[in-house]
């Protein structure tokens, strides 16, 4: 019994980045500024002062990226397409320099025989939009659904799988509550609306994707943590501490995956936050459209503790101490991610669910031999695959598992030295190494591959 046999044969193996993180070229060919450009630019938002403005500099290296994937042995390339490239206004006439970029990308992926896997965004809203009232306004969510049907007439000859939205959770809390990421709000009262009309882009914007291109398999990516009461008080959970727990699930999980498989808004939630949804006739049915496929992305489990005089959900996390953690102190814990794939497959039954995100950041440096070595990298994949495959072997419907992330780049607040590639980037020469967890990945997938020929 090999540890993978229970994943499918058909099992889609794929790496994942994201537009403003990778690409650069912040003003060239028509791209106009999003959200990210703004607050990056911004003092004192990005550690060391860093933005994306070159980030990895793929826009103009991306045939040597897509040779870097082909080393790897995926099959498939998660990317995101940039609003602001595409139709710098947010609203009004598309760019089609930009456009002709993801053109280009998508025909030597095929070329290359990786299937191509978009997201329609990532983040990066352009700031047009953010000025007229961003996802506080309804009116961002129609711009949203307009602008995915000019990128499916543009590629749904030849993309089939799409994602409307990665992970509106940060967008809405992180960037309208938190203040950690753009826009950089701390407001409950606008973050509910931007968390309600994210969704209904999502809706919209699948419609929109459908009745363009004929055949789209659509699907949405949220990220996903199985939320514990506890932290260092672990053998003395309070009460209030369950109560956390529950609240922050509501926050992380429910809000977003109840509203997208026809449940509607957690009304627990809506107590928590004390604010009226700008719901209208159709909304729910609309933001609950069928999905052919779930996105999870999954990095660690949150243990939580309660925190009154916090921002809502009123909960912080405390992970326990002597727990394994990554350089942004995230624990690892691979039996998370197993747990999580068997709640959302039998909490909502999806037809396939691909592990859309999964990595773990550490300060990488190339070594005197010229190779990156990261132990602890190659370690978290392992396990986190081994997870999969026992998810799936007890019935979770996965269909996939995409690497956070084909190379290093700029991960938002921390900047670009937190590193998640399985190929360093060197950012003073754009020079790209694959790092020992890249080449365990290639390992992983040669290995599945043989044993279902075997098997076949
Ligand atoms: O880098 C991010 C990505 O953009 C969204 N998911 C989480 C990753 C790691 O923080």
């Amino acid at each position: 019994m090999n540890d993978l046999d229970a994943l499918p044969a058909d099992f889609v193996w794929g790496v994942a980045t994201s537009a403003y993180q990778i690409e650069g070229a912040a003003a060239e060919d028509g791209r106009s500024a999003s959200i990210w450009d703004t607050f990056a630019h911004t003092p004192g938002n990005v550690d060391g002062g860093h933005t994306g403005d070159v980030a990895c500099d793929h826009y103009h290296r991306w045939p040597e990226d897509i040779e870097l994937m082909k080393r790897l042995g995926v099959d498939a390339y998660r990317f995101s397409i940039a609003w602001p490239r595409v139709v710098p206004g947010g609203a009004g006439p598309v760019n089609p320099a930009g456009l002709a970029f993801y053109d280009r990308l998508v025909d030597a992926l095929l070329e290359a025989g990786i299937t191509p896997f978009p997201t329609l965004f990532h983040w990066d809203l352009p700031q047009a939009l953010q000025d007229r009232g961003g996802w506080a306004a309804r009116e961002t969510a129609e711009h949203f659904a307009a602008y995915a049907s000019y990128v499916g007439a543009a590629l749904g000859d030849r993309v089939t799988r799409w994602a409307t939205l990665n992970e509106p959770m940060c967008v809405a809390w992180i960037g309208h509550i938190e203040g950690r990421h753009a826009p950089g709000l701390s407001d409950i009262g606008v973050a509910v609306p931007a968390s309600y009309h994210l969704l209904l882009a999502h809706g919209l914007g699948a419609q929109a994707l459908r009745a363009t291109v004929p055949g789209a398999e659509v699907g949405i990516v949220h990220l996903v943590h199985p939320c514990e009461p506890g932290g260092d008080r672990y053998a003395d959970v309070r009460e209030a501490d369950v109560r956390a727990a529950t609240r922050y699930d509501g926050h992380h999980n429910r809000w977003w995956l109840d509203p997208v498989h026809g449940r509607g808004f957690p009304a627990d939630m809506i107590d928590v936050y004390g604010v009226d949804l700008p719901e209208r006739p159709g909304d729910l049915d609309a933001i609950g459209v069928s999905l052919d496929w779930l996105g999870v992305n999954y990095y660690n489990p949150s243990v939580v503790v309660d925190d009154a005089g916090g921002p809502p959900p009123y909960g912080r996390l405390s992970p326990p101490a002597g727990t394994r953690r990554t350089m942004l102190d995230w624990e690892i814990r691979a039996e998370g991610l197993e747990r999580m794939l068997l709640r959302v497959s039998a909490d909502y039954r999806p037809a396939r669910l691909y592990v859309t995100e999964n990595g773990s950041a550490w300060p990488d440096t190339v070594g005197p031999d010229g190779r990156v070595h990261d132990p602890e990298r190659a370690a978290y994949l392992d396990e986190h695959v081994a997870a999969c495959a026992r998810a799936a072997g007890r019935g979770a419907p996965v269909a996939g598992y995409f690497a956070w992330s084909l190379m290093d780049n700029f991960e938002w607040a921390y900047g670009y030295d937190a590193r998640f590639g399985l190929v360093h980037v060197d950012y003073a020469t754009q020079v790209r190494t694959i790092k020992d967890s890249g080449l365990r990945y290639n390992d992983i997938i040669r290995r599945h591959r043989d044993r279902t020929r075997q098997v076949a």
